[in-house]
């Protein structure tokens, strides 16, 4: 086999997304979860752009040692001195030089000729290479570039001793077999030990793919990034490639170094420093990756766990399948989840229970292992009710102190009582407390809305304590305070 090196650029590409942003300590921090997650460098940032970007790259170059470190530059001598500057005392170290290579871009971007950005790469590479840097040049925007110029830019960095050559779709424009003919054409005229690498963008949501392509037609360094986040649409993704050559490593005869076991976690980490909500969908690492919701994908996914399922979420540190209780669900597999969370009801029971769970799917869309626990108790708590709602009334305002009145059917009639409270919704289960003579404590409240819109339902969970003893309810409506006083009533019920 043999091995793809994974340069991961959260840090640089990612951190160009208008969604992504990194303090020193942050990246800092970043840095050590991919350190563990064993990418093979790190590309650190920009030392050129700002303080910040020098400062993350002093912080990361003082404590990691594993991974190379590598630092972007254009070809400029300001720019690289400075590149050159902010690694100065990290042993693996690398110097990425970047030119642009299209027309567009040649002449919008870098305002230089072709001859002159020739001249600045070698000049370029030069330096670094005096300065024992390793050095990587980016051939920015190589597929809408003329490939006459790829090659002699290829050929010549070649020459003066270029360690990597990354070829770049700098804006997604590619496709993979646009990426399989360019690799093996760049690989010809480089020849020897240089090695080919690949950036693609996501512009077409092909950067995954087009990044396997490079791979096949024999680069052996990939550009990523976790969760595929980077400028615009961002780049391939560095769990989807990681994963793919996981499962297609030995056709394909390569593989990385990469810790599959870190995978999920990397990816936690990543969004908890910088606040980014990795989509549910997102391949590999998502919410939804390893969720059946309809019931003959259940069953099988439970018998057998790759009927459905690419490779065993453990295997990437991923907590589990998940199998989501909704309206597509039958009673197969609320059987099953009622005896995973450790419960036996008998034929009648367990009926009843499925028949409010699936009332419940009429309104929400997912069904939680606390409503299950909810509807399990209701069921084997069932007595008749003895306290119902008649009505209630509310006064509040912001100089007035919350009241509630409500009024209950008992067994013998009807009580009412009115109190005070820290809002309304205290000063109602006051008010309950004093119609029927017992007092509550209340231990959780938890409020959700379940559907969307103005008109959304929301939906009370609540634990209260009675006499020492703790009971749950819970209630769904339109309005919360609805919602709050039956859910209240329901956990009261339990308690009588
Ligand atoms: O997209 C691109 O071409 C880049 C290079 C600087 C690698 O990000
Ligand atoms: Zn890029």
């Amino acid at each position: 086999m043999e091995k793809v090196y994974i340069l991961d650029t959260t840090l640089r590409d990612g951190a160009q997304s208008p969604l992504i942003s990194f303090t020193p300590q942050e990246k800092l921090e970043m840095a050590k979860a991919l350190e563990s997650l064993k990418v093979d460098v790190i590309d650190c940032g920009y030392p050129a752009l700002n303080k910040d970007e020098r400062e993350a790259v002093q912080l990361i170059a003082a404590e990691i040692k594993g991974p190379v470190l590598s630092v972007l530059s254009k070809c400029d001598i300001k720019e690289l001195e400075t590149a050159i500057e902010a690694l100065k005392d990290c042993n693996k170290r690398r110097i990425h030089l970047y030119a642009p290579t299209s027309e567009v871009q040649l002449t919008y971007l870098a305002g230089l000729s072709k001859e002159e950005q020739l001249e600045r790469v070698l000049h370029s590479i030069d330096i670094a290479k005096r300065e024992n840097f390793e050095v990587e040049l980016t051939l920015e925007d190589s597929f809408r570039a003329e490939k006459s110029y790829l090659f002699l830019l290829a050929e010549k960095a070649t020459e003066r001793g270029v360690d990597i050559i990354n070829v770049s779709d700098t804006v997604g424009i590619a496709i993979p077999s646009m990426v399989r003919e360019l690799v093996s054409e760049i690989k010809e005229v480089v020849k020897g030990d240089v090695i080919i690498s690949i950036h693609c963008h996501d512009d077409l949501g092909m950067a995954t793919a087009n990044t396997i392509a490079a791979l096949e037609a024999g680069a052996r360094q990939a550009h990523l990034t976790i969760a595929g986040v980077g400028t615009r649409a961002g780049n391939a993704s560095l769990e989807e490639v990681a994963v793919a050559l996981k499962i297609h490593g030995e056709k394909l005869g390569l593989s990385s170094d990469i810790d599959l076991k870190n995978l999920y976690k990397t990816a936690r980490i990543f969004s908890k420093i910088t606040g980014y909500n990795i989509p549910p969908h997102k391949a590999i690492i998502g919410d939804s990756a390893f969720a059946h919701k309809v019931e003959y994908m259940q069953l099988a996914v439970v018998r057998e766990a790759k009927t459905f399922e690419l490779i065993n979420p453990e295997e990437i540190g991923y907590p589990k399948t998940r199998i989501i209780l909704s309206r597509y669900s039958g009673k197969i597999m609320f059987k099953n989840k009622v005896e995973e969370l450790g419960y036996q009801l008998d034929e009648d029971k367990l009926e009843m229970a499925y028949l409010k769970f699936k009332e419940l799917t009429e309104k929400k869309r997912e069904i939680y292992d606390d409503d299950i626990i909810a509807i399990i108790e209701d069921v084997l708590l069932t007595k008749p009710k003895k306290v119902t709602l008649k009505s209630y009334f509310i006064k509040t305002g912001s100089d007035e102190e919350p009241e509630a009145t409500v009024t209950l059917l008992v067994e013998d009639g009807e009580r009412k009582a009115t109190s005070t409270g820290d809002g309304p919704v205290d000063a109602a289960f006051k008010a309950i407390d004093e119609a029927i003579g017992m007092s509550g404590r209340l231990l959780d409240y938890r409020i959700n809305s379940v559907t969307s819109g103005k008109d959304a339902l929301g939906e009370v969970f609540l634990r209260v304590k009675f006499k020492g003893k703790e009971f749950t309810g819970r209630a769904i409506a339109t309005d919360i305070i609805r919602a709050s006083i039956e859910a209240y009533l329901n956990a009261v019920n339990k308690a009588l």
